[in-house]
């Protein structure tokens, strides 16, 4: 696997491979890869001549009290899975490269970036679609791929994309759940094993929740409120939110009528973890 550094020699790299007529697939990623990322990288070296990943834990889009400094890192871990899944190479960007001291741009998908997520984290969506253009600048794919469990970055990005008209496709991966139904999340690694044990209530309660709405429960307050019950019962749960709400624009649903996302998020210890479940009543 190749590991390029510099934006220009990235930049260069990707224009070759385009003159040879080659797609590229594009894999962002802040690193300290699980088999989630490693579902997309397969995803992406079956639809695509080139394989690129990229890992970089973007400053912007952490909040002052967030857990930038302790985001978890095993760069040599990674290089090792990445080479086992063949991606041709990896970009490894420099922070003062990308982000030079004269920055002054901003990229901001107005009235879904607020909602869910974006209310506790209210520079999350600016800061990981700003990043994600830049690097699909830099890069330039055919496709790139993102992984469902951050349903709202997805919407975010695809959003973004639709309305700057880029010329990258982009490609929705499913949720990849541990055998005991965790979702997969670098930020697991926070978990002690009480707490490990606690944050399966999140798949727990959606998967309750789904249940009662195919068997035709329909009011959203309901809803929420058991899923509430299953997590709160739980030691170290802190819940931030639960929604249900339509999936493009997440305004809240009352009457469930339509395909509807079911999202959480929840602290269980020093994790902020999230959750969801799309379901649709036939
Ligand atoms: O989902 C992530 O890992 C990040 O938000 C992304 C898309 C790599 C941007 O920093």
């Amino acid at each position: 696997m190749e590991i390029i550094n510099s934006i220009e020699e990235m930049k260069a790299r990707s224009l070759e491979a385009i003159k040879k007529g080659m797609s590229i697939g594009f894999t962002p990623t802040m690193g300290f890869l699980h088999d989630g990322h490693l579902s997309l990288f397969r995803k992406c070296r079956r639809e695509n001549d080139i394989v690129i990943a990229s890992i970089f834990v973007n400053p912007i889009q952490f909040g002052p009290n967030e857990d930038l400094g302790k985001y978890p890192k095993d760069l040599e871990g990674d290089k090792a899975k990445l080479t086992s899944e063949q991606v041709d190479i990896l970009f490894l960007p420099n922070q003062d490269e990308l982000y030079p001291e004269e920055f002054k741009t901003t990229v901001t998908i107005r009235k879904i970036s607020d909602k869910l997520c974006g209310q506790s984290r209210p520079t999350l969506f600016d800061g990981a679609a700003t990043v994600v253009l830049k690097l699909l600048n830099i890069v330039r794919p055919q496709k790139a791929y993102f992984g469902e469990k951050d349903w709202q970055q997805l919407e975010v990005i695809s959003t973004m994309v639709k309305d700057l008209n880029l010329d990258t496709e982009i490609m929705r991966v499913p949720i990849v759940r541990e055998n005991d139904g965790l979702a997969m999340s670098s930020r697991n690694s926070y978990l002690s094993e009480l707490e490990r044990k606690s944050a399966l209530s999140l798949n727990k309660a959606l998967e309750r929740a789904k249940s009662l709405v195919l068997q035709g429960v329909n009011d959203a307050v309901l809803i929420k409120k058991e899923i509430e019950t299953i997590i709160s019962k739980e030691p170290v749960t802190q819940i931030d939110y639960i929604s249900v709400c339509n999936p493009s624009t997440f305004i809240e649903q009352r009457k469930i009528d339509q395909k509807i996302l079911i999202a959480l998020a929840v602290k269980v210890g020093a994790a902020r973890l999230i959750d969801n479940c799309i379901v649709e009543k036939n």
